[in-house]
């Protein structure tokens, strides 16, 4: 069978100016990234600010147009298809911050309507199915008629997974989908997402900086470092043996939720406190070559 999304050779450089908007060189965000999706499963892209995360995914979207390289989504390159109706029943996506992406002048209901109408669904119906979303994503119905700033982050989530599922897409695009939310909400939200990925045989592409979250979520994790896929394998083996330096320094910085994930925890003393930058981390690799295993 075809993978639910695959990725091929993605590109992506952006140019860069001086303060005075001259030309003076360019930013590869994303370089050469290869990977897939099987139906159903949910694989985890993680990777330090920067690391180009966000630029898949709006390529994925068609919000940002690659450099080269190919998406194939149910084995069809999304190429021509950028902005069709065709596209966004294949592909939604679930931005990091519920109160940017929600219209604060628009009810639930009308941010709920907007991609149904945009894709044709009968006004008649709308009520209907806007009930039934809401269901979905466990909010009581009366919340139709109230507007975003009477919501909890929580509760914006739900509205905008709502909107995402509206289409019934078969491919979502978490793009840290609870970074902005507290910890015990982020649990419950997570919690929302996997029932909802089960009941509905949803694929995941989720992004994520938070290591302990997408060991619970991906079955299969991609390590992007400046633009690059570094690690990609089944979440256990690349949590449990990472090969990367990169990875290990990434999962040291990673704050741990349990004993048996602290003894799991890879001794690797982080330089500075920080996460390297490539010149740090080549000169580690130097020291640590042989040495580390885990
Ligand atoms: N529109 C743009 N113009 C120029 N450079 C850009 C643009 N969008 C992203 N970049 C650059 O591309 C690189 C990757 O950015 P991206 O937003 O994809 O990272 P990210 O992994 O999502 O980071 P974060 O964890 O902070 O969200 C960065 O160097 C960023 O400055
Ligand atoms: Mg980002």
């Amino acid at each position: 069978m075809k993978p639910m999304l695959e990725i091929r050779g993605l590109t992506k450089t952006f140019p860069t100016r001086s303060a005075f908007g001259r030309a003076t060189g360019e930013v590869k965000a994303v370089a050469n990234v290869s990977f897939a999706i099987e139906r159903g499963q949910v694989y985890g892209l993680a990777g330090e600010s920067g690391s180009g995360k966000s630029t898949i995914a709006r390529m994925i979207m068609g919000l940002t147009r690659p450099t080269s390289g190919s998406i194939l989504i149910d084995g069809q390159d999304i190429a021509g298809q950028i902005g069709t109706r065709a596209h966004g029943a294949r592909v939604q996506m679930v931005f990091q911050n519920p109160g940017a992406s929600l219209n604060p002048r628009r009810t639930v209901a009308q941010s709920i309507a907007v991609p149904l109408v945009a894709h044709g669904f009968p006004r008649a119906d709308q009520p209907r199915r806007i009930s039934e979303l809401l269901d979905m994503v466990q909010l009581q119905r009366a919340f139709a008629q109230r507007y975003p700033h009477e919501l909890s982050g929580g509760q914006k989530q739900r509205v905008a997974i709502a909107r995402a599922l509206a289409v019934a897409p078969r491919l979502l695009v978490l793009d840290e989908p609870t970074s902005a939310l507290d910890v015990s909400v982020q649990a419950r939200v997570m919690d929302l997402l996997t029932d909802l990925g089960r009941a509905l045989d949803l694929t995941f592409l989720f992004i994520s900086h938070d290591l302990s979250l997408m060991r619970n979520f991906a079955q299969r994790v991609g390590i992007l470092y400046l633009g690059e896929i570094v690690e990609t394998g089944e979440t256990p083996a690349v949590f449990e043996h990472p090969l990367h330096d990169y990875t290990r320094l990434l999962l040291a910085s990673v704050p741990v939720i349990s004993a048996e994930e602290e003894a799991m925890r890879p001794i690797i003393p982080l330089i500075d406190g920080e996460i390297p930058t490539a010149e740090k981390l080549l000169a580690l690799r130097g020291q640590t070559q042989g040495k580390v295993t885990p």
